[in-house]
């Protein structure tokens, strides 16, 4: 028994570490629907209330190392317009990005976060949800389980992630706004569907003018502090709507990928992490699944 994981995860309610026993083959069958339906499972209260205070405080103790980047980016996570694509292209639409990450490599060696994502038992139970196998833990140092800090006025467009597969948890909820919406499946391996990403784009522009025709994909997810939603984000067109109020929304976002030796593109890295590493120049190669990163 890993007595330090049995401090941070409910292990009682949610037993992990034993894939065969009934509880746990139950709740793998309903995340794996879960995930087949709607490219997103959550299991609530999945964090212990007291774990979820170190977690919290870990953060808050490091907020000024968090990076925060302001920019006009596009929903593949570019800020630079390629005026060669023709004019309606969605990767020509750019939306306004605020949000901040404490990236993985300034984390402290006893992080309870950093824990938690080493553990085998929490990645072999994603790896069962998602009825994938293997899964790997991202090779990225920057973004492979970095805090999300999204503070008042904060906001994060629609986009699709680098990783194939994200966790995150729910630290700290803001007053309001701070939403999750996403629309499940709308793009595979192979295959951009830019038509239908260009109508979710379209459908948010209009509904401040008109009404929310084109929002038939967008589902929305509300997370509690504590609760774990187990996510496709790079299949997965996703937003978090603005945050309202005086507090900050703070997740954990760890991630897992299928390949073991992938990490950010050095252009995602510089704008979303703040820096470039050498292994993020030395991995820029083309991306096996055709979809634009
Ligand atoms: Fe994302």
């Amino acid at each position: 028994m890993n007595n330090r994981l049995e401090t941070i995860v409910d292990l009682k309610k949610y037993p992990i570490q034993d894939l065969n026993s009934p509880l746990i083959k139950e709740l793998i069958k309903k995340c794996k629907s879960d995930l087949d339906q709607f490219s997103c499972a959550t299991i609530p209260n999945f964090i212990l209330p007291k774990s979820l205070k170190i977690m919290n405080t870990e953060l808050e103790k490091q907020l000024d190392e968090v990076y925060m980047s302001k920019q006009s980016i596009n929903a593949y996570l570019y800020s630079k317009d390629d005026p060669s694509l023709p004019k309606d292209h969605p990767k020509r639409i750019f939306m306004d990005r605020y949000n901040g990450y404490l990236n993985s490599d300034v984390f402290a060696k006893d992080s309870e976060m950093k824990f938690l994502y080493e553990q085998d038992e929490l990645l072999k139970f994603v790896s069962a949800c998602l009825g994938i196998s293997p899964i790997y833990r991202w090779a990225d140092p920057l973004a492979c389980h970095a805090y999300n800090v999204m503070k008042p006025g904060g906001v994060l467009p629609w986009h699709f992630d680098s990783c194939e597969f994200t966790l995150s948890f729910m630290i700290q909820k803001p007053e309001k706004g701070g939403i999750f919406e996403y629309c499940p499946n709308i793009r595979e391996p192979g295959n951009e569907n830019l038509e239908e990403v260009k109508k979710v784009l379209d459908g948010d522009r209009e509904v401040k003018k008109v009404l929310d025709g084109d929002r038939k994909r967008v589902r929305q997810l509300e997370l509690e502090p504590g609760d774990l939603q187990i996510f496709k984000g790079r299949f997965t067109l996703h937003r978090v709507t603005k945050i309202e109020g005086n507090h900050s929304r703070y997740l954990c976002i760890p991630a897992y990928v299928l390949d073991p030796w992938r990490v950010n593109t050095p252009e995602h890295s510089k704008a979303i992490y703040g820096k470039v590493l050498p292994i993020h120049i030395e991995r820029n190669k083309p991306r096996s699944d055709g979809l634009a990163d």
